[in-house]
């Protein structure tokens, strides 16, 4: 993954780009750097760890010069350590580099570099050095990058820094890249979090672009090297406040914060992004087949979705992205529906790219505005969550569910969706303390079973994940029918099972004897049964028990003094294959 930022203007240009390298944090925090050139001076300073902790020790502050670029990392190629991590510069000193993606040929591209003594064991360093190769051979820029376009292959989103003519080259493909434009400055950033502090005018790099940017300002170019004019778009975001002294973590500031945001959706839903959900349930009707593209926390809100349009009649399947290639059939009467948080994800971006011209339609449900995978489809619809910081995602999961319940709603299921904010308030007020005494419980559980049977399937795998990510604990989420296929050799004394059981007479209820007369520690999520408060309601159980979910495994995570925002090797958006 990685995020990559670059600033072009009159200010000092270290403060701005450590400002957007925080705001890219969450796309990877292994290591970061900043290089600045003044007066062809070059300056870089890099280390290991996350941003903050870096910046104490390096003072990226001290770094002088109006022009330079930035790198958080996520490792792809080569360990974690200060030499692999960016800004890579070239032994001639010419060039400068910081790149997200990954190139796939690099070995290829490492043979045709005869005699170059590499540093790290990245690949961006080998692209660095092939695209000084190409300058050397007295190509112009446009030439040269033309060249590299056509020769590199993989995923990228890369800015180089020519120390020369102090100029920017921005290339994009596959990886996200957006250009900022101030008054008499350019910002460049993985996405527009990373200068949405300093302006509200963006252009969207798409796949094989680049653009050329000096303190003239700057031209756009297509793969064949020539210009093209693009269209500058006005963003709004969301802005939420920062985590204050009530929140230790992003995560349980970003919980609370789900009454508002789910109410700001359903505002939405029902003004602005009215016609939108009436588009939607229009191709819902008129469709085939409505199949569901996501991963991770999404694929888990998409589930959720194929259970209630699956008991509207519709013949609805929710898909992991990655693979999609595979399991995906379409044809012209499917109506795909992308669902990201990001809307980056590159295993979503590649599911869809193929597909686009052959399905009855295709809709995004994504967090970010203007994100690659919105910008792909034909109809979007934005989840209104606001920025997302933890890497695990807890509000962005909820507003999705919100949209599938409303969408259910419209489609004529019987949902009271009036009371949501206030039950989710008092639901997240009513439980601390179950929850802290469950999570005492728990802590030191090497497994723990979640099951699950219609919507509470869905809600099983998300909990597991959350489990797995935040808390480090193995947990398997499943389908409660599936128990006495196997898993139940596995129940011995004490061993947690957590059942979600959303009806008074749930069929699950005989699984719960069958674990408890294996002596399982059995942990009941119901409105009728255990002691947590849930309110009564079917279809929206799935959401209150989710949310429990999230808390537990926050409690969970903090009482084992676990990294609960940045969990190890994770980052929140992934943009590599
Ligand atoms: C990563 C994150 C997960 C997230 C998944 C899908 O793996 O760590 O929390 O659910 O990506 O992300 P998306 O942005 O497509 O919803």
């Amino acid at each position: 993954m990685c995020g990559i930022t670059g600033y072009l203007g009159y200010k000092q240009a270290a403060p701005i780009l450590l400002e957007g390298l925080k705001k890219l944090e969450y796309r990877g925090y292994d290591s970061a750097g900043i290089a600045t050139l003044e007066n062809h001076q070059i300056n870089i300073k890099k280390g290991v760890g996350a941003i903050s902790k870096i910046d104490a020790k390096l003072q990226f502050s001290k770094l002088h010069g109006t022009i330079g670029i930035g790198h958080t990392r996520w490792a792809t190629h080569g360990k974690v350590n200060q030499i692999n991590a960016h800004p890579h510069l070239t032994q001639s000193k010419n060039l400068i580099i910081v790149h997200n993606g990954i190139i796939e040929n690099f070995e290829e591209l490492k043979n045709k570099l005869n005699s170059v003594n590499l540093i790290s064991d990245t690949d961006s360093e080998i692209a660095l050095y092939y695209f000084e190769n190409k300058l050397n051979k007295g190509l112009t820029i446009k030439e040269a990058i033309k060249e590299f376009l056509k020769e590199v292959k993989g995923t990228l989103a890369i800015l180089f820094l020519n120390t020369q003519t102090n100029e920017i080259y921005a290339i994009k493909r596959d990886s996200p890249l957006a250009l900022g434009i101030g008054t008499n400055e350019i910002f460049l950033g993985s996405d527009i979090y990373a200068f949405s502090k300093f302006t509200h005018k963006a252009i969207f790099f798409e796949d094989n672009e680049f653009a050329i940017i000096s303190n003239k300002g700057f031209r756009f170019y297509n793969q064949n090297g020539l210009e093209i004019i693009k269209k500058i778009t006005k963003f709004n975001w969301v802005k939420e406040e920062k985590k204050n002294k009530n929140f230790e973590h992003y995560m349980l500031k970003e919980i609370y914060e789900e009454p508002k945001c789910i109410e700001r959706l359903s505002i939405s839903l029902n003004s602005d992004q009215k016609n939108k959900i009436q588009n939607l349930k229009n191709l819902i009707l008129n469709s085939k087949k409505i199949l569901f593209v996501a991963a991770g926390t999404s694929y888990h809100a998409s589930l959720y979705a194929t259970y209630l349009l699956t008991r509207l009649g519709f013949d609805a399947r929710a898909i992991i992205a990655s693979e999609f290639s595979n399991i995906g059939l379409v044809d012209k009467e499917t109506l795909i529906i992308a669902v990201s948080q990001s809307g980056e994800t590159m295993d979503v971006l590649d599911a869809i790219k193929p597909v686009k011209n052959s399905c009855y339609s295709l809709v995004s449900i994504v967090n970010v505005p203007h994100s690659s995978i919105e910008r792909l489809c034909f109809l979007n619809i934005n989840i209104l969550a606001g920025q997302e910081i933890a890497v695990a995602s807890t509000k962005t999961y909820s507003n999705e569910l919100y949209l599938f319940l409303k969408l259910s709603q419209e489609l004529g299921m019987k949902i009271n969706l009036e009371k949501i904010f206030d039950n989710v308030k008092e639901l997240i007020e009513n439980n601390s303390s179950q929850i802290k005494k469950v999570a005492q419980l728990l802590k030191n559980k090497k497994d723990i079973y979640i099951i699950g049977k219609g919507s509470g399937y869905a809600v099983a795998r998300e909990i597991s994940l959350k489990l797995k990510e935040v808390s480090y604990i193995h947990a398997e989420g499943m389908m409660s029918g599936e128990l006495k296929h196997g898993t139940l050799a596995l129940i011995e004394n004490k061993t947690p099972v957590i059942i979600l059981i959303s009806e008074k007479h749930d069929p699950i209820l005989s699984n719960l004897k069958e674990v408890e007369s294996r002596n399982a520690q059995a942990i009941l999520i119901s409105p009728y049964y255990g002691d947590f408060k849930i309110p009564e309601g079917k279809e929206t159980f799935a959401l209150y028990a989710s949310i429990l979910g999230f808390l537990l495994t926050y409690e969970i995570a903090k009482l084992k003094n676990l990294p609960i925002d940045k969990p190890r090797n994770l980052a929140k958006v992934v943009t590599v294959k």
